[in-house]
This record gives structure tokens, sequence and C-alpha cells, in this order.
């Protein structure tokens, strides 16, 4: 690598410019950002994303899930490109950073590499991947999913949010909806750079977290049908309560899981109350269950448990629990040859590192099962994320973006 390459640095005032100015689509209050995905906020972003790479240079395609790819040249076109970027959707009440920095990072790296004049041998290209959170339509990293072959284009399509509003529409009506079939834009490789969003990298004062691997997750969609019945009336051994069941179902997932850590987590993050009313006993309940591990066999673990305690539950209080396994993903294990390039890139930047294991979902997970992948992650603040509060330094970020070029430009190689 020349000189000008090895030495190389990204813009940090720049990079960290553009996270806040991007902040703005969605801002929230207490300072996080909603930009649910293929609403109005995330057209907002889309078309800054747009723009900005267009003003970088780079040939913009959009595939039918509404994947934007931001292509850059290389000096062997025959070759294809290194893949790097996140998403630019956030949760309902998320923060500024999650998939927002991998995604901004990336336009910065083509930025930098402009500046200085730097050509690669393979092309580049930058990625904001459709639906990386999964809050407004399931599941969650849905577009690299169907990238990868997991699912079918139509039936991502057909994926309705709790509006009844499906996907096709939702892209139809932000008009995202790209001519480039999914799958048609190959890559050589993928990298994305992330926050960390759990609490390692910080407790233990490392800059650069070299992501090895990433926790498998199952989604589940959960009923639980009693007896709607008089609030005044029906003495406590007559009911049939929904609710109440839901209380011990949150305690069995909370159980099950803290006996099988500390690799595995399990969450009920979502109920809903059919017909709600102060003095009706509740007879209905829907629930969302989601648990993960890195290890299949505590998966399979977390799976059964849930299954027998759904069972106990639902004989031992006479209702009815449905649980609808809605999404399974295996563990990650990344790349070996792509986790040595991350972790020699981070060597010879000379930031403090260790291997870590991903307790989120990220695209690049879903991309190491048709190409070699590789993730960086960085600390946030006290390991919070999905949440307004989340945060990260300058520094940290700027170190990542560092890694994530130098990462890039050994697998693209640097024309001489
Ligand atoms: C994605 O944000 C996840 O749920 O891990
Ligand atoms: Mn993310
Ligand atoms: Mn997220």
């Amino acid at each position: 690598m020349s000189q000008v390459a090895s030495n190389l640095q990204i813009d940090s005032a720049r990079l960290w410019e553009t996270i806040h100015e991007t902040a703005k689509f969605g801002a929230t209050p207490k300072g996080g950002v909603r930009r649910l995905t293929l609403g109005p906020e995330d057209k907002q972003v889309r078309d800054w994303f747009k723009k900005a790479c267009e003003a970088a240079g780079l040939e913009v395609h959009v595939d039918t899930l509404g994947s934007m790819f931001g292509l850059r040249k290389g000096r062997d076109m025959s070759k294809p490109p290194v893949g790097l970027g996140s998403h630019l959707d956030t949760q309902p009440t998320g923060g500024k950073f999650d998939g927002v920095l991998g995604t901004l990072a990336a336009l910065e790296v083509v930025r930098t590499l402009n500046d200085a004049g730097i050509e690669t041998d393979a092309p580049i290209c930058i990625v904001n991947w459709t639906n990386e959170e999964g809050s407004r339509f399931a599941p969650a990293m849905m577009a690299s999913a169907a990238y990868a072959g997991h699912f079918t284009t139509d039936d991502i399509l057909s994926r309705k949010d709790a509006e009844g509003v499906s996907v096709a529409e939702a892209l139809d009506d932000i008009g995202y909806r790209g001519e480039t079939p999914v799958g048609t834009q190959k890559f050589l490789s993928f990298v994305e750079l992330h926050i960390e969003q759990g609490p390692t990298l910080e407790a233990e004062s490392k800059t650069i977290g070299v992501v090895d691997s990433g926790q498998g997750v199952l989604w589940y969609d959960g009923k639980i049908t009693g007896f709607e019945s008089h609030a005044g009336t029906t003495p406590m051994p007559l009911r049939r309560d929904a609710l109440a069941a839901l209380a011990e179902m949150v305690l069995a997932m909370e159980s099950i899981a803290k006996k099988l850590g500390p690799k595995a987590v399990g969450t009920i993050g979502e109920a809903v109350i059919a017909n709600p009313s102060r003095n009706v006993i509740p007879g209905e309940v829907a629930f969302t269950i989601d648990c993960r591990s890195a290890d299949a066999a505590i998966m399979e673990a977390l799976d059964q448990g849930l299954r027998q305690a759904a069972a106990e539950i639902s004989a031992r209080r006479k209702v009815e629990v449905a649980l609808d396994l809605i999404w399974r993903k295996p563990p990650t294990h990344f790349d070996p040859k792509l986790i040595d390039a991350v972790e020699n890139a981070t060597k010879s930047l000379g930031y403090s590192n260790r291997r870590i294991t991903s307790g989120a979902g990220h695209d690049a997970c879903n991309l190491n099962t048709i190409m070699p992948a590789a993730m960086i992650f960085v600390p946030c603040k006290d390991g919070i994320s999905h949440n307004e509060l989340e945060d990260a330094t300058q520094a940290d970020c700027t170190a990542g973006a560092n890694v994530l070029m130098h990462t890039v430009l050994a697998l693209a190689g640097v024309a001489s």
C-alpha cells in the first residue's frame, strides 16, 4: 500500500457532523431518533443519503426492497465490490448511532478516499439496508435476509405492519421500491461498523471490538386465550385470566434464560390486551418473544423450555397458549480471514481491542451466510442501545471508521 494510503485517516469532524445532521430526521425531544422503516422520516434520511452519495460521485441504485447501493468504481471493474454499510432506520425510541454510524462511516470512507485521490483495485459499494430493526415489519434485517436468499422478495413485500400496511405499499408510499432485483448487486465481501450495544468494550476500556460471532435469534408471536368476564362478580377460582397467564409466561421466560445463562437472553417486549377494560377480566392477550444465544444447543433449550412452560401454564390455568415461531436465525460465525483483516487493521492503527460476540442481530450476519463478512464494534455509553439515551464518543466513532477504511483498503487493494 502506498505511503498516502497507509497513513490515511478519516475526517472525524465531518463524520460527527453527518451523524448529527441525519439525527434531525425523526429527532425526539429526549435527544434520540424515531425513524421507523419506510415511514416519512426514513424517506427524508434516504433522500439525504442518496444526494450525499451522488455528490461523492457514487452510482446509486435501489433494489426492489428499497435497499440503497452506492458504487465507487475501482481500477478492475471485473471484480465485484467490497461492501460496507449498515442501516438508517431506528427503533421507535432509538438513538443516533445504531446503524447510522456504520452507514455514515461508509460514506465518510468514500469521501476520504476521494479527497486523497485514492483508487482501489476492486470497486467498493456502500449500502443502506432496508428494515434492519424489525420494529415496524418482522422479521428484523429482512432485506439482507432476502438478499441472502433466506426469504423470497415477494414474501417480504407481503409482510404487514400493525396497521395492515404491507412492505410493498410502504415502499411505494415513499417512492423507494427500486428497479434492481434483490441480489443483483454482488459483493466480494462485506464489512459493517456498529456500536457494540452492550457493556463489554467500555468496561474493559477497549476501543475496538473485533467481532467473531453473533447470537442466534428466536422470535415468536404468542397469543393467550382465556375468557372475558365481570371483574366484580367472577370469583377468583373461576377465572381464566389471559393477562395473569401472560405474567407467568414473562416470569418463565426470565427464569429459563437465567438458568441457561450467561449465554442466553429472553424478552417479552410487546403485549396487547384485546378489548381492554378496567372491569373486564382480560380474555385475550397477544405478545411477542425475542430470545437469543450464540450457542445452537442453548437456542434449542430455550425453545424447549418455552414450549414446556406454555403447556404447563395452559393446563393449570385452563387457557390456551399459542406460540408461533416466526423467525429462527442460527448463530453467526464470521469469516476467519475477514476477522483477521479487521484485527490487522486495528493493530496497525494502534487501537486497543478484543474479540467479541455480537448480542444484537446485524445485516452482516445474514450476508455472512453467502459471502465473507465481518464486523467492527466501538463502545457505547453504559452499554445502552435501543434507547434515546444511546451515546458514543467522537473519538471511538472515528477509530471505528478508520478501522473500517483500512479493512476495506486491504480487501479491495489499492491500485498502483
Ligand atoms: C436488531 O436491532 C436486533 O434486534 O438485534
Ligand atoms: Mn443496528
Ligand atoms: Mn437496532
